[in-house]
């Protein structure tokens, strides 16, 4: 069954809480949370002092997705703040194998990231150590950017790479996704669809949800 992830990028900001509430109502399993440091990705959003002051509500996962150069330097301040899920860019740090294992030791859920332009190569001697990837369908910065229809069948060759080796890891999909190209991603092996604007983006969140699950 595919997981929901609304993206908090997208939410009204007056109102974190009862953004974060409303989603949990509408049945998003987790929260997505896109730290950007204005030097990995062209813009700046927020970071662990406001992720440390947000309400998680019971049963809900928080996922942070770091667009943050060389990582290593700040990843103990997202130790002890209530993530479930962190993801590093493997296009961010050289460093990459040390800083998963410090997320595992923390029972964090280790994951990677790549973008759009990045070869699912640079996965192979991580896989083993993660329990998720994040694949990029847009380049880092911004909601409500357009799907790049390109990068699809990454889908399908990561979920062959992950079959051939028995891992269980989960497949995220971030960047346009909505109940247009969810279909496809699904198919293809989509575990996990990142929503900014098919969610946080649409009055009706309940009716958003249902219409990516049931696309
Ligand atoms: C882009 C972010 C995405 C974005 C998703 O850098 O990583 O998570 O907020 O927003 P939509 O779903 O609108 O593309
Ligand atoms: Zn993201």
């Amino acid at each position: 069954m595919l997981k929901i992830a609304p993206s908090l990028l997208s939410a009204d900001f007056k109102q974190l809480d009862q953004e974060i509430q409303a989603v949990h109502q509408a049945g998003a399993e987790l929260l997505h949370l896109d730290v950007m440091d204005g030097h990995f990705a062209p813009a700046i959003t927020f970071g662990p002092p406001l992720i440390a002051s947000l309400n998680k509500p019971a049963g809900m996962e928080f996922d942070a997705h770091l667009m943050v150069q060389n990582p290593e330097r700040v990843i103990e301040s997202f130790f002890g703040i209530g993530l479930d899920r962190i993801s590093i860019h493997v296009e961010s740090t050289i460093h990459l194998h040390r800083l998963l294992k410090l997320i595992s030791e923390q029972n964090i859920l280790p994951a990677v990231a790549l973008n759009p332009s990045t070869p699912l190569e640079s996965l192979e001697w991580v896989l083993d150590d993660v329990g998720m990837v994040l694949l990029m369908t847009v380049n880092p910065g911004f909601s409500g950017q357009s799907f790049i229809s390109t990068v699809a069948p990454k889908v399908e060759r990561l979920k062959e790479r992950i079959a051939q080796r028995g891992l269980s890891v989960e497949i995220q999909v971030d960047g346009g996704v909505s109940a247009k190209t969810a279909r496809s991603l699904v198919d293809a092996g989509m575990d996990i669809a990142v929503a900014g604007s098919a969610v946080y983006g649409q009055t009706d969140y309940a009716a958003a949800i249902r219409a990516l699950k049931e696309a």
